[in-house]
C-alpha cells in the first residue's frame, strides 16, 4: 500500500476534547461526587483549567491549522438547578464559540460527554428514568435558543454504550449499577432524547448536521467457528442503538480506539486475544487498519457521511504518536481512496486532560500539560500532525 496519501481539499482536520475532562471545578455533577467518593484513581480538580485558559488551547489548535474543533457543553455549569439556567454559563460559552470561529475553526459541540448535574441525579437518578428524555430536550432547547448560531456540527451524546455498560452493569461510572433492567431502561431512555433533541433541532435549523458518536470497535473472531457470535457481539455493540436512530442522524459519528479478536473457551464466556504487538500506556492494541475497516462497516451499512471524532493514544513519552497517526490516516485514506465519504478526523485529544476513572495519569496529548504550572507543551507529535494538516495528507 502506498503511504503518500491525499486528504480531499475540503477535509476537515481537528482535535477533540469535553467539558469535564479540561474545564476543572465542575463541583455540580455526577462525576465530581463519583471522585469525592473515592471511584477514580484521582480527582478532576482543577483538571486543565480550560474553563479560564479557553484561548490557550485554541490558539494551539489554530497553530495546528486545524479547521475544526470539538468541546462538549456542560449541563451541570448550563443547568445548575432544575429549570434554572445559568445566564452566566451560557455567555462564556457563547465567548468559547465566538473564539473558536473567529479563529476559523468549526464548532463541533457536544451536548453531553458522560457527567450529569447532580440535581438531576438526585431527583430523577439520571438516566433510567424516563423523565430524562424530556430533560434533556429542555437543555437541548436552552442550547438552541441561546448558542444554536454558534454552532456548526452537533453531536447530542457521546458514546453511549460506554456509559452505560460501565454505568448499569460494570459498576465502574455513576450511577455504579449492576442491574440489566436498569441498563435496559437507560439505554431506551438515551435513544429517546435523542430522537427528540434531533427532530428539535431539524425543525429549527435543518441545515446543522446531528448525529451522536460511537466507540466503533474492529471486532475479529479468533477463529471461524466463532465468526456467527462475534457478528452477534458486533451488532449489538456497534450497532444496536446506530440501528435505532438510522433516520434520525446526518453522519456517522466514529470514534476508534480498539480492535478485539475475539476467541471463546469454556471456562469464560468469550476472551479477547488479540496479539498485542504494539499496545498504548494502557495497554491497548494499536491496530491501524481497524480505523479503515471501521469506517468501511458504517458506509456500507448506513451511507451517511462519516466523521472520525476521536483516535488516539495514552502514550506520555510520546514514543508512538507520530506513527500511530500517520499508519491511522494512510489507512483512513485508503478508506476514501475507495470512494468511502469521510469527511474529517479529529485527534484525541489536545491536551493531556482527566481521563475518567484512570486520573491524570494517562497522556493522550498531543500537548503534554504540567498541571502545577497548567502550561501546554506540544509533543513532537503536534507538529508532526501539523506537517499534515499543513500539506492535506501524509507525503512520506
Ligand atoms: C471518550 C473520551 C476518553 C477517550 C480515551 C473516549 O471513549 O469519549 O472521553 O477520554 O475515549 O479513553
Amino acid at each position: 500500500m502506498s503511504d503518500k496519501i491525499r486528504f480531499p481539499s475540503n477535509f476537515l482536520w481537528g482535535v477533540a476534547y469535553s467539558s469535564h475532562q479540561v474545564e476543572g471545578k465542575n463541583i455540580n455533577n455526577d462525576w465530581w461526587e463519583w471522585e469525592q467518593k473515592g471511584k477514580t484513581k484521582d480527582k478532576s480538580g482543577e483538571a486543565c483549567d480550560s474553563w479560564n485558559r479557553y484561548q490557550e488551547d485554541h490558539q494551539l489548535a489554530q497553530d495546528l491549522g486545524c479547521g475544526g474543533f470539538r468541546l462538549s457543553l456542560e449541563w451541570s455549569r448550563i443547568e445548575p438547578r432544575e429549570k434554572n439556567f445559568s445566564s452566566k454559563a451560557i455567555k462564556h460559552y457563547r465567548e468559547v464559540l465566538e473564539d473558536i470561529k473567529k479563529r476559523g475553526m468549526k464548532r463541533v459541540v457536544t451536548l453531553w460527554h458522560w457527567s450529569l448535574p447532580i440535581w438531576l441525579v438526585k431527583k430523577y437518578s439520571g438516566w433510567q428514568r424516563r423523565e430524562i428524555a424530556f430533560l434533556f430536550e429542555n437543555y437541548c432547547q436552552k442550547v438552541l435558543d441561546e448558542l444554536g448560531d454558534e454552532i456548526d456540527i452537533f453531536i447530542t451524546m457521546n458514546e453511549p454504550m460506554v456509559p452505560l455498560n460501565n454505568g448499569y452493569l460494570t459498576a465502574k461510572f455513576p450511577p455504579g449499577k449492576k442491574n440489566p433492567l436498569l441498563y435496559w431502561q437507560a439505554r431506551k431512555n438515551m435513544i429517546l432524547a435523542h430522537q427528540k433533541c434531533y427532530q428539535l433541532i431539524k425543525k429549527r435549523r435543518n441545515e446543522l448536521p446531528v448525529g451522536i458518536t460511537t466507540l466503533y470497535v474492529f471486532f475479529e473472531p479468533q477463529s471461524i467457528w466463532w465468526k456467527w457470535l462475534v457478528k452477534k457481539i458486533e451488532n449489538w455493540y456497534n450497532h444496536s442503538i446506530l440501528e435505532k436512530i438510522r433516520n434520525q442522524q446526518d453522519f456517522v459519528g466514529i470514534d476508534y480506539y480498539f480492535h478485539s479478536r475475539i476467541g471463546f473457551k469454556f471456562s469464560s464466556p468469550f476472551f479477547i486475544c488479540n496479539e498485542n504487538k504494539k499496545v498504548s500506556d494502557l495497554g491497548w492494541e494499536i491496530f491501524p487498519q481497524g480505523i479503515y475497516e471501521v469506517a468501511k462497516d458504517a458506509w456500507k451499512r448506513y451511507q451517511k457521511p462519516i466523521y472520525i471524532f476521536e483516535n488516539g493514544l495514552a502514550d506520555k513519552e510520546d514514543k508512538y504518536r507520530s506513527k500511530f497517526i500517520q499508519d491511522h490516516l494512510i489507512w483512513l485514506g485508503k478508506a476514501i481512496q475507495e470512494g468511502i465519504k469521510i469527511k474529517g478526523y479529529f485527534h484525541w485529544s489536545l491536551i493531556d486532560n482527566f481521563e475518567w476513572t484512570q486520573g491524570f495519569e494517562p497522556c493522550f496529548g498531543l500537548c503534554e500539560m504540567d498541571y502545577s504550572t497548567m502550561k501546554r507543551k506540544p509533543r513532537p507529535s503536534y507538529f508532526y500532525y501539523q506537517e499534515i494538516i499543513k500539506n492535506n495528507g501524509i507525503l512520506k
